[in-house]
């Protein structure tokens, strides 16, 4: 298994590994305006013997704090591995590789929504704790707020913030 930066020639085999482990086709539809956009920060494939067994892609967010402050991150996902390939690492290599490849660049947050038990190993913890929301979420949604994590590279001021991933993913 190599996990590789996506070229041109892996976009059907991304778009059914998505569509394959999401059941819908959402989030095949999102990576590809992400790309069109230019919005494609970063794109990993997992190749497995030229079989595309799994994707990580992270894209532009930005966080605007109650003191004014912007800060420039990424959003995490989707990630996807094929339902035959799941729970044997591929996910977690995929993402690994994905955080190391940003360590040299002034990256303020990464922030995912997704299952809290999961996204913990990696360093993400519940924005809510820290008083960030995403911003379509209103707070009617406990389980919204406990899904929307963060990650800080570096330490970050204290303080209230509005997450907004790039327009993309408003289907
Ligand atoms: C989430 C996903 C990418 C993980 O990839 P993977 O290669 O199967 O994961 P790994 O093998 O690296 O990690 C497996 C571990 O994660 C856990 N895990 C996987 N999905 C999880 C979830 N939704 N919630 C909590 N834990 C989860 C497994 O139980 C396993 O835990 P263990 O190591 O303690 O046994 C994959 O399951 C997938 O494509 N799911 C469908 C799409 C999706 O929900 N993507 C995430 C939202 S963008």
């Amino acid at each position: 298994m190599q996990i590789r930066t996506a070229v041109e020639d892996d976009h059907d085999g991304i778009k059914a590994v998505l569509d394959a482990a999401f059941d819908q086709p959402d989030e095949s539809r999102i990576v590809e305006r992400l790309r069109n956009d230019d919005a494609d920060s970063l794109e990993l494939v997992a190749d497995h013997h030229g079989d595309i067994a799994g994707m990580v892609m992270f894209s532009p967010a930005s966080a605007h704090l109650d003191d004014g402050t912007l800060l420039r991150g990424l959003g995490l996902g989707p990630v996807a591995v094929k339902p035959d390939h799941q729970n044997r690492g591929i996910g977690s290599a995929l993402i690994e590789a994905g955080l190391e490849h940003f360590l040299p660049y002034p990256v303020a947050f990464f922030c995912v929504l997704g299952a809290p038990d999961y996204y913990a190993h990696f360093g993400f913890t519940p924005a809510i704790e820290r008083g960030w929301r995403w911003f379509a979420d209103d707070g009617s949604i406990p389980e919204m707020a406990q899904a929307f994590q963060i990650r800080l590279p570096r330490p970050l001021p204290a303080g209230h913030g509005i997450v907004r991933y790039h327009p993309a993913f408003e289907l």
